[in-house]
Parts: structure tokens; C-alpha cells; sequence
């Protein structure tokens, strides 16, 4: 008997036509009467679900008829095309095995549940018609990304996870350490001595391959990174996690304007191949998470993105008729509720650039004003700052100095430094936060519901 996965039957279900097949899955829904029954059966291999038509003639119609949602079985039957009936075809079963009886506590019975209340039961709710739509929607975004790059000339860097770099600041990295903890530890100056830890000095965790983004592109020209990425900040939002997965490319010969049509060509690229390959998935986000959430993404991909500077952004802010929480200030950090204003303004993803250069990292190339650096954050309307980036300074001298003013280690960054002495280029790269990416695209609020197990201060379960 040839066993098909239920995504084959909906692609191809001509080809399945009064054919017996086998298929096995898990039962979505049971309905019974006295003489037949309905299963919604899904395998996991598409959103949609296979409906099996069952009846009396099954030597174990009575066990059938008590199945519980959620167990799993091995259904033969003939698929019946059914063009007026709602389903495009059904399943009419000529034999039913159960391999697992779901037991009668399983929590996840036919009616809504909170977000929060699923957020508990991580390792369930992959099971549901959302986690479902949303995690295969991530799988195929996270190919689009590799695609994207391959085809574009990119090469794939896998950057350190274990680094003593400190690119976005040691604060919200996490310590990586094998000294015992439990016991004193070892002293020299006053300080914790590293020199007897594992790598014989202090060393983070990463969070962000930049860095190295930067020797490999000065090798290759054009690369990018995607991978784990962890910080230690103490942010409970929506939008923040401790461990989020990051997407780096770095590019030589490359200023901001360019840099901001890269990003403008990739995000609408993810998009679009989303779109393509997620019908079902976008429809039903479409319908229950975000209402109008397709036509926003087909927009996107045929928009051209604003770009205005940070303080013509800040000048529309306090042209605003709003009561802030936080004032709109020219020297400092958009607020959440600023950059919500700015994308709604626009109604669309909007690049902020040439920010003040105190609120932003060393190696952000410093612009002719000397007050500000060129760089630049793609805004987008509910997940806020999707990415981050910026034109790096190229020159030896100016970046030096910098990283001496903001007491940057410059002996453990010598490397880093080195690039600008060994053929120098004016070069590019940001960072996109793959979760913030995920919200945008699939409309969730909580950067808890698009990645698997989220990691969040005071959450570690799972
Ligand atoms: O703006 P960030 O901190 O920039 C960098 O790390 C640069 N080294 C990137 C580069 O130029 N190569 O982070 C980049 C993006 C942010 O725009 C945001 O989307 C995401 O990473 N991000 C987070 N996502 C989830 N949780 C957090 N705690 C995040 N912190 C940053
Ligand atoms: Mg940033």
C-alpha cells in the first residue's frame, strides 16, 4: 500500500482519484453518529486537514468512534473527489488502526486558548491551527533568507558563538565561564582572575557576529551570518528576548544609500517568497491574528521605503498633536511610541538615518557634521526596529580614538582595527532581528509566540 503524505493528496488529489492509499497522522477533530463518522486527520506536512469518512463496516467501529483528539493513527482508504461539498475530497476508510490513544487530559481540546495560556505549554502548542501557520511561515522565511544571499553572491559565515569581542556592548552579553561558581572564586587585583578560566580570560557569549562579519567580507566582499544571537538585557517586551536568532550581512565597497536598497531589496525578496509558499498559512493569519495582514504584504513588496533622517523623523514627532510619555528629543533614542507614530505616518516600513552618535555603536562611521553617524534603522508598523545597521568607519585614526574615548579594548579588538590598515574599504552591514521579522510578517504581538521556546527574563522553561 503506498503510503502519501496529506500536502501530496491537496496538490495532486486528481492523481489520488478512487485510489486506496494509506495515510497516518493525528486526529484533529472526531464527530460520530450511530453508523459513521467524520475524522479531520493531519499529518503535519500542510495546514489544511484530510477528512476520513468512516462507517459501521470497520470491525473496530465502536473503538473508532471514542477516539480522542490528538491520537495517532493509520487510516487506508479510496479518495472520493468531492467538488461540491466543502472539502475538495475526502477519505473514505476501509481500515483504521490506532497506534496511540491520546489520553482524555490532553489539554488541547476543541476551543480557543489565550496565547499566554499556550505560551505554558511549549512543547504542545506546535500542534494548534496558529503555532502551526506560524512556524512553518518561520522555516520557510529562514530558507528565503539563505536564498536570498546564495543567489545574490553572499557568502554564508558562521560567526563564533563563544567570543571575547565586544561589538554591541559587554553589558548585555552573557558571561561564559567554567570557574566554579559555588565556591570563591579566584582573586588578583581586587578582581576576578580569568586568566585560570577555560580560555584564560573573560569570555561572552555572543551578541552579534559583526566583528568577524567584517574580516570574512573583506575576504569575500559580500557575507552574511544567521544565527543564534544572545543578550543579557533585562527587557520584559514584546519585542525583546534573550535569545533571538539575527541575520548579518556585510558588504565591501558598499555606503549607506546602498546599504538601505539592500535591505529594501531583501525584506521584500523574504516577503514575496512568503507569500508564494504560504497560502494557507498567511490566510489564516490573515483572518485571526492581524484582519487586512496580506494586503499590508503585497503592499510592502511593490512600496518604495521612506527614508528621512532621525531628526526630521524627531521634527515630525513634535510637530504632533499627542500627549508623549517620552518627549521626542533631536540628541536621543526613538521610544516605542515614536517609532509606532513614524510607521503609521508613513503607513509603511520607514529607514531612519544619520543618527546622533552618542546613542550609537563605535565602528558607526562618524558623518561630516561630526555630530552624527550613517547609520540607519528599518522602522516597520508593530514590531518597531527590525534592523539594524550602519556605513562602518573605515578610517584607522577616527575609529581608534573612538574606541579609546568609550574605553573600548583595543589590544583584545586588534584584529578588528588591522582591517583598516590592510585595504581599508568603505563598507556596510546591518543586523535583522529574525523574531521581529516573524511578528511583522505574521501579524503576532509578542515575540514570545514566533520563536519555539522563548528565552525571556524570568522564563526559561522548556
Ligand atoms: O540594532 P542591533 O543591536 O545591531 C547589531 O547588533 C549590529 N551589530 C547589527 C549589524 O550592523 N550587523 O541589533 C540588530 C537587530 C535589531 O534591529 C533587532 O531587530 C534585533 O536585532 N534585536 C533583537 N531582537 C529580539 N530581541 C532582542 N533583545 C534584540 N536585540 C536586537
Ligand atoms: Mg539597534
Amino acid at each position: 500500500m503506498e503510503k502519501i503524505i496529506i500536502k501530496d493528496l491537496f496538490k495532486n488529489m486528481q492523481n489520488f482519484e478512487n485510489k486506496e492509499i494509506q495515510v497516518e497522522g493525528w486526529a484533529r477533530t472526531v464527530r460520530d453518529s450511530k453508523t459513521f463518522g467524520f475524522i479531520e486527520l493531519n499529518d503535519g506536512s500542510y495546514f489544511n486537514n484530510l477528512q476520513i469518512v468512516f462507517n459501521d463496516s470497520l470491525q473496530n467501529f465502536e473503538e473508532i468512534r471514542k477516539l480522542t483528539i490528538s491520537s495517532s493513527i493509520k487510516v487506508t482508504g479510496k479518495i472520493i473527489l468531492t467538488p461540491d461539498a466543502k472539502q475538495p475530497f475526502e477519505m473514505h476508510a476501509t481500515d483504521i488502526q490506532i497506534q496511540n490513544l491520546c489520553t482524555q487530559e490532553y489539554p488541547l481540546q476543541k476551543k480557543r486558548h489565550t496565547f499566554e495560556y499556550l505560551r505554558t505549554i511549549a512543547h504542545l502548542r506546535p500542534r494548534t491551527n496558529t503555532f502551526n501557520a506560524i512556524f512553518r511561515i518561520r522555516s520557510v522565511a529562514a530558507f528565503a533568507i539563505h536564498e536570498y544571499f546564495q543567489n545574490n553572491g553572499y557568502v554564508y559565515l558562521n560567526s563564533p558563538i563563544v567570543t571575547c569581542a565586544d561589538c554591541e556592548g559587554s553589558a548585555e552579553m552573557f558571561k561564559l565561564t567554567t570557574l566554579d561558581l559555588d565556591r570563591p572564586l579566584p582573586q588578583k587585583d581586587g578582581q576576578t582572575d580569568f586568566s585560570q578560566d577555560i580560555f584564560g580570560k573573560k569570555a561572552y557569549i555572543t551578541g552579534s557576529g559583526q566583528l568577524h562579519g567584517e574580516t570574512f567580507a573583506h575576504a569575500f566582499g559580500k557575507i552574511y551570518t544567521f544565527g543564534p544571537t544572545l543578550r543579557s538585557e533585562n527587557s520584559n517586551t514584546k519585542t525583546h528576548a534573550n535569545e533571538f536568532w539575527m541575520v548579518e550581512p556585510e558588504v565591501c565597497f558598499c555606503d549607506l544609500e546602498e546599504l538601505m536598497n539592500i535591505e529594501e531589496d531583501f525584506l521584500k525578496y523574504v516577503v514575496k517568497t512568503v507569500l508564494e509558499k504560504c497560502p494557507e498559512e498567511l490566510e489564516f493569519c490573515d483572518k485571526f491574528i492581524e484582519n487586512g495582514l496580506i494586503e499590508k504584504l503585497k503592499k510592502v513588496c511593490v512600496s518604495s521605503f521612506t527614508r528621512l533622517d532621525h531628526k526630521d523623523a524627531i521634527d515630525i514627532l513634535k510637530k504632533a498633536d499627542k500627549e508623549w510619555e517620552f518627549q521626542p528629543e533631536y540628541g536621543e533614542d526613538l521610544a516605542k511610541e515614536h517609532e509606532k507614530y513614524i510607521t503609521e505616518y508613513f503607513n509603511g516600513p520607514v529607514f531612519v538615518k544619520n543618527w546622533p552618535k552618542d546613542i550609537k555603536a563605535f565602528y558607526m562611521k562618524l558623518n561630516e557634521d561630526g555630530k552624527t553617524v550613517a547609520a540607519v534603522d528599518l522602522e516597520v508598523p508593530g514590531a518597531g526596529e527590525i534592523m539594524g545597521g550602519s556605513q562602518r568607519e573605515e578610517d584607522f585614526e577616527k575609529l581608534f580614538n573612538r574606541m579609546k574615548d568609550l574605553n573600548i579594548d583595543t589590544d583584545e579588538l586588534y584584529w578588528y582595527l588591522e582591517l583598516r590598515k590592510y585595504g581599508s574599504t568603505v563598507h556596510s552591514g546591518f543586523g535583522l532581528g529574525f523574531e521581529r521579522l516573524l511578528m511583522y510578517i505574521t501579524g503576532m504581538q509578542n515575540i514570545r509566540d514566533v520563536i519555539p521556546f522563548p528565552r525571556t527574563p524570568g522564563n526559561c522553561d522548556f
